[in-house]
């Protein structure tokens, strides 16, 4: 079957085609994924704003499918299913996409799927190393999430435990804004943290020693393990203060010289990667997951993805990374999360609408 993904959740306007091959043990590829970023257009706001998100996915989407139509070399009528991300995200970008979908799969007689958008975060990493080991332990790791899966059969996603605050990307993109770096703050960090020493600036790990009080309630939570142990739980905020208060103890940012702004640098992703890789490995240990998987804008950054593949190797657990062109927002991962759906025999359906927050079952 050839499927066509549609990702609008955000700010990328993004289409792809992918298809099934028959393999099970590789069950897609992907034919064409192409992304058309707003990043120019949310650039001077220092964030994306959401309703000018809106207008530009309502600009790019068809001049986005049919690039991915064309490059795939398909037409109309070879396109067995659409598929499109249902949330979350923000609702006025996800309605450009649910509602082209609809229109298309009306228009020319074609079932159309809803997905989740972090389902599709985790189908990414099958769609580049095929069907991976299960139970898997995903973490996905993005501007709006960072939460922890349980994968104990294909297409089944069960919420483990997720930030109790800001999420991953979301700290690297308010202190890229605090070291006047600009939008969005993941690459830059990223990229200056490779001239910065990681010790430089003394930053706190997170601690968890209350319960959460913004705990999931527990109907949202399937869970084997107890969060309040903090097995699976992220905390971010404190670290992006800690970054703002050692900013203030150097006499601010417009103090610093390059090669202290490249520490800060250093100095904050050691700690945000240290804790993301720290918690993800305990917690698959303790769910006795055979595998790892790291999924999500945030599995972009260098040294997330180095250093989580070595650790796994040290502890003789897999991890599995995506390619940059599939961890950042894409609709390759859609379409994948789509024919997981279809393969688990869900019907299709144009009974639903943009939902800005959905839990994933
Ligand atoms: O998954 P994604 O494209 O969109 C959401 O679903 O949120 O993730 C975007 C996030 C942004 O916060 C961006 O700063 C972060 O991923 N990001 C990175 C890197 N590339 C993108 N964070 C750290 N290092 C990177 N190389
Ligand atoms: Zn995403």
């Amino acid at each position: 079957m050839i499927a066509l993904g549609i990702e609008t959740s955000c700010d990328e306007t993004a289409a792809a085609v992918v298809e099934t091959t028959g393999e099970p043990s590789v069950p897609w590829r992907v034919r064409s994924n192409i992304i058309a970023s707003q990043t120019r257009t949310h650039e001077p706001f220092g964030g994306v704003v959401p309703e000018l998100a809106s207008r530009q996915h309502i600009r790019d989407i068809c001049g986005v499918v049919t690039q991915a139509l064309e490059r795939a070399g398909v037409a109309w009528p070879d396109v067995g299913a659409i598929a499109v991300t249902q949330g979350p995200g923000l609702v006025g970008s996800l309605l450009v996409g649910v509602s082209f979908a609809k229109a298309a799969g009306t228009a020319r007689h074609i079932p159309v799927m809803p997905v989740h958008h972090l389902a599709g975060h985790i189908e990414s990493l099958v769609l580049e190393h095929g069907e991976i080991p299960l139970p898997a332990a995903v973490l996905v790791v993005s501007g709006g999430h960072t939460s922890l899966y349980l994968v104990p059969e294909p297409g089944q996603y069960r919420l483990m435990g997720r930030t109790r605050d800001d999420a991953a990307g979301e700290a690297y993109d308010k202190v890229a804004r605090l070291l006047g770096l600009g939008y969005p703050g993941g690459p830059v960090i990223d990229r200056l943290a490779q001239g910065g020493r990681d010790d430089a600036v003394p930053l706190p790990r997170p601690k968890f020693t209350h319960p959460d009080r913004n705990r999931l309630p527990d109907e949202l939570i399937r869970s084997t393990v107890d969060l309040t142990r903090g097995v699976a739980e992220f905390s971010f905020s404190g670290l992006k203060t800690a970054v703002l208060r050692r900013l203030d103890d150097a006499g601010g940012v417009d103090a610093l010289s390059p090669q202290v702004v490249a520490d800060f640098c250093a100095s904050f992703q050691r700690v945000v990667v240290e804790s993301l890789i720290d918690q993800t490995l305990l917690a698959a240990q303790v769910l006795g997951a055979r595998c790892v998987g790291v999924a999500g804008g945030v599995s972009a950054n260098s040294r997330l993805r180095r250093e989580a593949v070595a650790r796994g190797q040290r502890e003789g657990l897999p991890v599995f990374v995506p390619p940059l062109s599939l961890a950042t927002d894409n609709a390759a991962m859609i379409a994948a999360a789509g024919l997981r759906k279809f393969s688990r025999g869900v019907p299709a359906t144009l009974e639903f609408s943009a939902c800005a927050t959905i839990p994933i079952f």
